[in-house]
Order: structure tokens, then sequence, then C-alpha cells
């Protein structure tokens, strides 16, 4: 059984809680795409976990987790990750496998990003700086240092050097300080002396896994929205964050996959720029912030907040043949009067569609809205569909027949057990 969660909106819909929910039963949660860009919270016990790189199934008992060949390593994040959990007393070296295809961030590839940003001045997209972008670039554009070069210290120097000499005349031509090899060197040899028991061939794990019938769990990172091919460029990140992402970014094929569910937040969020059209800027916004702490995992940046915009998560729903739905966040919403979703968009006063907007028309839309009325109830302890207030309930029915997909969780608070199943 091979099932993926993907984010069906713009990042941080909860889906950290969803996957370490499903983690329990598998034998196998990966990663496939993105790096420490992304930022997972798990709330076990009422201590909160926060997640960049390593997949969020480690806390779990049973699973092995896999951080597989489309993911983008930085040595410092993942040297302290996993020190983390070492010290909680996790075993690594059973639990941990890493692809050898996996690109390294290097030092350059943060200043490039950092650099980019800085010469866009008002355009600036809004990355998270940690080198996302020129990582990928590099990949593509066959410049990249990977986790295989690592293991052969020797060849893993050459390439560095090498690079280095490159990116330093571009980073000059930005006025920025120039990488110095050396004084970079001993983290990486701390992490490929470190990593190096953990470093194994992931396909072949996969295809017995496969053959075996073995539980995985494909865990996304960030939100449809995001994807570099159909999200809204240029504000999306570097990796394919829909289904298709997953062949690409794990050699795992597609046409295995048995369950897809998209995370869905009962209201929209987003850190960085970029058109939002059902964004709110109002008392209504400042309250969903802080009820529902939206600043970023990885960045601490308050997220822009906005209502329910169902034609972009039925865009991403679409993509990625999305076959269940896991909704967050709902008791969010608890308290307000009147709860608004957006239910499609009109531009110079004629209906258009997600899918013909880039991000030019998304900036001039106006959403077309239908208003609910809210519950005062506190909802968190809630355990059945039918103990939720009525109100709350035909919210939930309104976006499954919009979204026609079925609901099959419903979590009403960030811990493990506050889940509803349907
Ligand atoms: P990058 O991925 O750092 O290059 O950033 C590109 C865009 O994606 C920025 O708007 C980021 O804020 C956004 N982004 C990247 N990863 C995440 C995520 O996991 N959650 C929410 N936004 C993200």
């Amino acid at each position: 059984m091979i099932q993926l969660v993907i984010g069906s909106q713009w990042g941080d819909e909860g889906k950290g809680k969803i996957v370490d929910m499903m983690a329990e039963k598998s034998d196998l949660v990966v990663r496939f795409h993105g790096g420490n860009n992304a930022g997972h919270t798990v709330v076990v016990n009422g201590k909160k976990f926060p997640f960049h790189l390593i997949p969020s199934g480690i806390l779990q008992k049973k699973p092995v987790v896999v951080i597989a060949d489309g993911v983008v390593i930085d040595p410092d994040v993942l040297l302290e990750e996993m020190a983390i959990f070492e010290k909680m007393g996790i075993n690594l070296k059973k639990k941990l496998l890493i692809s050898p295809r996996c690109h390294l961030i290097m030092p350059y590839h943060k200043e490039l990003d950092q650099a980019y940003e800085n010469a866009r001045g008002k355009n600036k997209l809004g990355t998270t700086k940690r080198g996302i972008g020129p990582v990928y670039a590099d990949k593509v554009s066959y410049n990249g240092i990977r986790i295989y070069e690592l293991m052969n210290w020797p060849l893993f120097v050459e390439k560095f050097k090498f690079q280095t000499e490159i990116k330093n005349k571009i980073l000059v031509v930005f006025d920025v300080a120039p990488i110095k090899v050396e004084a970079c060197l001993p983290i990486f040899k701390k992490l490929a002396e470190k990593i190096r028991p953990m470093v194994g061939d992931t396909f072949s794990l996969f295809q017995k896994a496969i053959s075996q019938k073995k539980r995985i769990l494909l865990e996304g990172a960030h939100g449809v929205m995001l994807d570099n091919s159909f999200g809204l460029y240029p504000f999306v990140t570097a990796s394919n964050v829909i289904e298709g992402g997953v062949n690409i970014g794990s050699s795992i094929p597609s046409k295995r996959i048995d369950e897809i569910w998209g995370v869905v937040k009962a209201y929209t969020s987003r850190v960085g720029g970029g058109p939002l059209p059902t964004e709110l800027f109002d008392k209504t916004a400042d309250g969903i912030r802080e009820r529902g702490y939206e600043y970023g995992t990885t960045t601490g940046r308050p997220r822009r907040v906005g209502w329910l915009d169902l034609p972009a998560v039925k865009f991403a729903c679409q993509l990625s043949s999305i076959n269940r739905i896991a909704i967050t966040k709902i008791d969010i919403l608890s308290g307000l009067s009147q709860i608004k979703v957006c239910v499609g968009y009109k531009l110079s006063g004629k209906k258009i569609e997600f899918s013909q907007c880039g991000y030019q028309e998304l900036e001039k839309l106006t959403p077309i809205y239908k208003s609910f009325p809210g519950w005062k109830e506190e909802i968190s302890k809630i355990k059945s569909f039918k103990k939720l207030p009525v109100n709350c309930q035909k919210y939930i029915k309104f976006v499954e027949k919009y979204l026609e997909v079925k609901v099959k969780i419903v979590s009403v608070s960030p811990e493990r057990e506050a889940s509803i199943l349907l």
C-alpha cells in the first residue's frame, strides 16, 4: 500500500500531523523533494517538534525514514536535526536512509539566493533564503554536488573548488564576499563521516518494499500552489510538489500510489510574496493568525491569511488526482460569526477559471464568496463528525461537494489524537 500526502494550498496546511498519524502503521516514510525551506510541526503530549529535513515519521516506532533522491540537503541542518533525534535516543543508523543522489546545498547557494532577492528589490519573491532555487538550478544545469560525491572525499573537494571558483565570480558582481573553500570543508567532512552508514540504495529498498506489499508513506513538502511548473510562477519553489514529483524525486512510480491525500487547511495562508486572491487585512485576519499561530516554521515570518480558496484547491486536486481530503485547523474558525469561502473569480466583471490565471490576473481578481454562519463552540475535544456543531458540519460537507473528493479526516487541534476519522 502506498500513500501520498500533498499540501493542496500554499504550504503550511498541517501536513506534518497527518503524516505523523499515518506513519504509525507505515514501514517506510519518504521525503521526495524540497529541502529545509519546508517546515512541519508535530505536537506530541503538548511538546512541539519542528522538522525541516528529516521525515516526520521519525518519531514513530515502526517506520524507517528515507530522504530520497529529489531532496536537497543543507549540511548544517541535517547535522543539527540528527543531533536532536540522537539525543532523544533514536538510533539513526537503523532508522534513517539517505539517497546518494540528493544534492547538497553549498554555501554559495545560500549567498546567491540572498543576493538575487536583494537585487530584485521591491519585486523580491520572498524566498526562505535557504539556497533552494540556486541548488536546483545547479542540479538541472549539471553543476550540482551530491551526497554521492561527498562519499568520495577527493572528488568532492575537487568539485567544490571548481564550483566555488565560478560562483565567486558571480558573487563579486553582487558585492558579496567570496566563499573560502578551506573554511567550509570541516562541516562537510563532519557530515560525510556522520552519514556514511546511512547512505544507501533507496531504489532497491523501494522495489523490495513494493513487491512485499509493505506500507510506504510519501511525505509531500510545501503546497501545490508552490509547484515549480503549475504554481503561481515565479512565486513558487524550485521543486515539483504535485503527484508527478514522486517518480522524479524518489524513483517510486506514480502509478503504484494507492491513496493520494490532499491536506486542506480550513482557511488560506501564505508566506512570501505573490498573489493571494482571498487575502484578508482586517481584524478577522489578525484573529485567525493568532489563534492558528500562523508564523513560518522555517523563517518565523507572520503568514498572510485569508478565506479558503476552493477553485485553487480544486485545481490542486485535479492536477494530482487527490482522492482523499484531510481538513485541518477547522477549530481555528470557531467563534467567527460568519465564514466565507471563495467559489469562483471574476476578472473585469467576467467569470474566469483558476487555470486561466497567471499571477498578473490573480492579482486583479475579485473572488466570488459563499457565506456560512459560524459556530461558537470549542471543538478541539470532539471525536465524531456528528458531534461537531451543525454549522461546522455544513461547512465541511460543502467543501467535500465542491471538490468532489471525500473528506476522510477532520483535524480539530494540533495534538496527534485530535482527529475525527470519517
Ligand atoms: P524557496 O523555496 O525558499 O525558494 O521560496 C520560494 C517560495 O516558496 C517563497 O514564497 C517561500 O515562502 C515559499 N515556501 C517554500 N517552502 C515553503 C513551505 O514549506 N511552506 C510555505 N511556503 C514555502
